[in-house]
């Protein structure tokens, strides 16, 4: 390529200029730093495309690892007992109380908690999504394929961080601890999810979604109608919590 490119330019040069075949020595020199000019250029441009691909391949490679691997999940486990409010001392036997284990994947702003079908006891196998940007927490329950919202409770739900260590502190021996009840009531139906941040999205997309509130913060007595009610068990802080979300 290059040799033809210089080839005709040199006779180019050659003829339209006195009409002899023998060039200039000038005309020469220049056609020759052109041609070198060239190749440098094209190498130059190999090698950037080179750097593109390479790095397309590098960028490729760890969002496929990103996203293909197995993530890493934290397991844990706490024994609880119920108690009255004000005696927060657990019975020195924790293996006769009733447990609740759970799986949580942290990311740097949620933490995504995997509540599996308790073995012993109440409660509905569940995700719960607790998003510290957008400050919700998401329950999706599993059994009713219907996800219910309220906003995050930071006094209750350890930062990621916090729960990691808390899970790594549970995997060397048996936690106690007490039991706090919560007593949640739908509000409104949620149409639009995607509003609702991109975790949340992931989570309830396609199913039910509801805006829930805490029953206590509804103002007015209501009377309690049949209700129907769903309660997750589960623990984001060191003592257990059990959720109980009624559709009024
Ligand atoms: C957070 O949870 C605690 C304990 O259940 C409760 O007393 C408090 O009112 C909650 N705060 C909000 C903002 O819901
Ligand atoms: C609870 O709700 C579901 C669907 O929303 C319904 O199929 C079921 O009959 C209800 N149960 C009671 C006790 O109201």
């Amino acid at each position: 390529m290059v040799k033809i490119a210089f080839n005709s330019a040199l006779a180019q040069k050659a003829l339209g200029k006195d009409g002899g075949l023998v060039p200039a020595e000038k005309d020469v020199e220049t056609a020759l730093a052109r041609g070198q000019e060239g190749s440098a250029g094209r190498c130059l441009l190999t090698l950037l495309g080179l750097a593109f691909i390479l790095t397309g391949l590098i960028v490729g490679g760890a969002c496929v690892y990103r996203y293909f691997t197995p993530k890493k999940l934290y397991h844990g486990s706490m024994h609880f007992a119920e108690l009255s409010a004000n005696t927060h001392t657990v019975p020195d036997e924790p293996y006769y109380l009733p447990r609740v284990d759970e799986e949580v994947e942290i990311h740097e702003h949620v933490a995504i908690i995997s509540v599996p079908i308790p073995r012993f006891g109440v409660g509905d196998p569940a995700y719960i999504l607790h998003d510290f940007r957008e400050k919700l927490t998401a329950y999706l329950d599993l059994t009713l394929r219907t996800c219910f919202v309220i906003p995050l409770n930071t006094s209750v739900v350890l930062p990621p961080q916090d729960l990691l260590d808390l899970f790594v502190q549970l995997m060397s021996g048996s936690y106690k601890t007490y039991l706090v009840h919560e007593d949640l009531v739908v509000t409104e139906r949620i149409d639009n999810v995607a509003k609702l941040g991109p975790f949340i999205y992931n989570l309830c997309a396609g199913k039910e979604t509801y805006r829930m509130q805490r029953r206590s913060e509804i103002l007015g007595v209501r009377k309690r109608s049949v209700e129907n009610c769903t309660t997750v068990r589960h623990f984001e802080n060191k003592f257990v919590t059990e959720t109980k979300i009624c559709k009024a």
